[in-house]
């Protein structure tokens, strides 16, 4: 029988590669190139020494982009406030390509290397089933007999030995990465525990403060219906240069985003199955394009819109934190938050400087922006005694308000 599985090149999907052809099955490993830091050459080789039947690498960084990240910026998807959603939107992208590959080799079971104790296997299934319901997963973590065997990384690091894997010569980080494009993550290990300091120099795509630029850097953004289309940098001078593509737009943003060290943060979240986990994130570029997406979207949507798709973009992000990009609720609220995006055309001016994202201009062709409504200059066709009676509507509720605790302090 055939398995597809997502292979990463590192120990764990290695050893899990092998088990599975001791186990008598047929394996095809599947890579997908999502921008991360990876020498894709090596590991097929690897994967074929191990005795992969074939690897398929599929560069799927476009499609990241356009179809999950940018859709991300635009919903304005914000786990808890703070976690952009780096690895929580590649897991739909992989399983496309995954399942993808799976049909066409006519497999009958995908398999992969997530813990179960974590978010990706939870995300990496559910989107799998969602695509592909006749489909079936192996999740070797979840099973007796392999985590039972392999209960730490030494007992995998001998297996390895003996079965003539591949073990870098090198110690691996004391932490766990997921990386793209879009984010690298770093978590477990010795940052466990939430009151460790991380170690200096954990961090791959951001500067330290202490080593960022003395100048600022500006630039534009241009968005149209919510999503970036296109940047500026710098902002405003003759011959700038002019970035498109969305692939080199991301690049771009990440290497002046690293510079400037913008887009680090340290959290504790609350994963799906229950638990707490502390992580550490860096995305540079995510966080250069959210935080110009909200400016735009503050000047350009009504405010009642504008309320309304907060609550929704919440939901949104637990709906993709959680693995549901492909359910119905998704669906649904994707589409309005989308809707509400129609007007929110424009360009925002971005100075990134010492960490910070600052902005420092908007326009926009069309906009709820009412320069000589809201002007003290000119009286724009709004009288002022129409104030007089709006307070005083709304005073009366606060009167009685009043009214009711001063009788309560008598009783
Ligand atoms: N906690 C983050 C999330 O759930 C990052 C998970 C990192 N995944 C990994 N396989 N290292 O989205
Ligand atoms: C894992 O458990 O495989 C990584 C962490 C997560 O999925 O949340």
């Amino acid at each position: 029988e055939l398995v597809i599985l997502a292979y990463s090149g590192g120990l764990d999907t290695s050893c899990i590669l092998k088990w599975l052809i001791q186990k008598n099955y047929d394996v095809v490993c599947y890579m997908a190139d999502i921008g991360q830091d990876e020498d894709f050459e090596k590991a097929k080789q690897k994967a074929r020494s191990i005795g992969a039947k074939d690897v398929i690498v599929e560069d799927l960084r476009e499609e990241f982009i356009k179809n999950y990240m940018l859709p991300g910026v635009q919903m304005g998807l914000v786990y808890e406030s703070r976690y952009y959603l780096g690895t929580s939107l590649a897991r739909p992208c992989i399983s496309v390509g995954i399942v993808k590959a799976a049909k066409k080799l006519k497999a009958k079971y995908i398999s992969h290397g997530a813990t179960g104790k974590g978010n990706d296997q939870v995300r990496f299934e559910l989107s799998v089933y969602s695509l592909w319901p006749e489909g079936k997963v192996i999740a070797p973590w979840r099973l007796p007999e392999f985590f039972e065997r392999f209960q730490g990384r030494s007992d995998l690091i001998e297996y390895a030995k003996k079965e003539n894997i591949p073990v870098s010569a090198t110690p691996k980080e004391p932490w766990s990465t997921d990386e793209n494009i879009m984010h690298i993550s770093y978590e477990s290990g010795v940052l466990e525990d939430p009151a460790a300091i991380p170690p200096a120099k954990i961090y791959k795509m951001t500067r330290d403060l202490q080593q960022t630029e003395d100048y600022p850097c500006v630039i534009d953004i241009n968005f149209e219906k919510g999503l970036p289309v296109s940047v500026q940098i710098p902002s405003n001078q003759e011959k700038a240069l002019v970035i498109t593509n969305v692939v080199a737009m991301v690049e771009t943003l990440n290497k002046l985003g690293g510079q400037h060290g913008v887009g680090r943060i340290d959290i504790v979240e609350n994963r799906f199955l229950g638990l707490k986990s502390r992580g550490l994130y860096e995305t540079p570029a995510g966080t250069i394009l959210h935080v110009a997406h909200l400016d735009l979207e503050a000047y350009a949507l009504d405010r009642e819109v504008q309320r309304i798709k907060k609550y929704l973009q919440d939901k949104m992000a637990d709906f993709v934190y959680n693995g549901f990009w492909f359910s119905p609720e998704a669906n649904y609220t994707r589409k309005c938050l989308e809707q509400s995006q129609d007007i929110v055309n424009g360009t925002v001016t971005v100075q990134i400087f010492k960490g910070n994202v600052t902005i420092l201009a908007r326009k926009s062709s069309k906009s709820l922006y009412n320069q000589e409504l809201v002007s003290m200059d000119v009286s724009g066709g709004f009288s002022p005694e129409d104030s007089t009676g709006f307070i005083n509507i709304n005073a009366l509720r606060l009167k009685e308000y009043a009214r009711f605790l001063k009788q309560s302090e008598l009783n």
